[in-house]
């Protein structure tokens, strides 16, 4: 089995949230929090994390239900910062994630494996 999601948001959107406000919490892990925000341009970095999961749960279709976007996290390999995605409560299947983001918009797609 294999499925696809793709997902596009304004970064402008992501602008106005601090690092603890509510909505930040309920959608980020700590560890995407702290990389988002290390970074120059917070928002840009949240919008594209934002559209991953969203891309995840368009390619898990009707098994979605329930899922929360902290199930979800994005992890940026240390050395080469290459993209990976993991959803914990679907460990029987594979993501694989490319995110890219510009001045205005945010883009990501997932592809789900099984
Ligand atoms: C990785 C690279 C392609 C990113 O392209 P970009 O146009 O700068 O940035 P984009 O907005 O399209 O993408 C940014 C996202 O790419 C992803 N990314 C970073 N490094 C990556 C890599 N090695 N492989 C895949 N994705 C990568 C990250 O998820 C990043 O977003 P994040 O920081 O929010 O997680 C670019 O930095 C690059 O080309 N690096 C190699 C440089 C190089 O070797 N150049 C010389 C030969 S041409």
């Amino acid at each position: 089995m294999f499925d696809v999601g793709i997902d596009i948001e304004d970064i402008e959107r992501f602008q106005k949230y601090a690092k603890t406000d509510r909505f930040i919490k309920l959608c980020f892990t700590d560890y995407e929090i702290e990389y988002c925000y290390s970074q120059k341009n917070f928002a840009r970095h949240l919008a594209v994390r934002f559209c991953a999961k969203e891309a995840l749960i368009k390619s898990l279709s009707k098994e979605q239900q329930s899922l929360s976007f902290v199930d979800i996290e994005i992890r940026n390999d240390p050395q080469s910062g290459k993209p990976e995605i993991f959803c914990s409560r679907f460990k029987d299947y594979e993501f694989k994630v490319s995110l890219s983001h510009d001045k205005d918009k945010a883009i990501a797609i997932v592809c789900r494996i099984k």
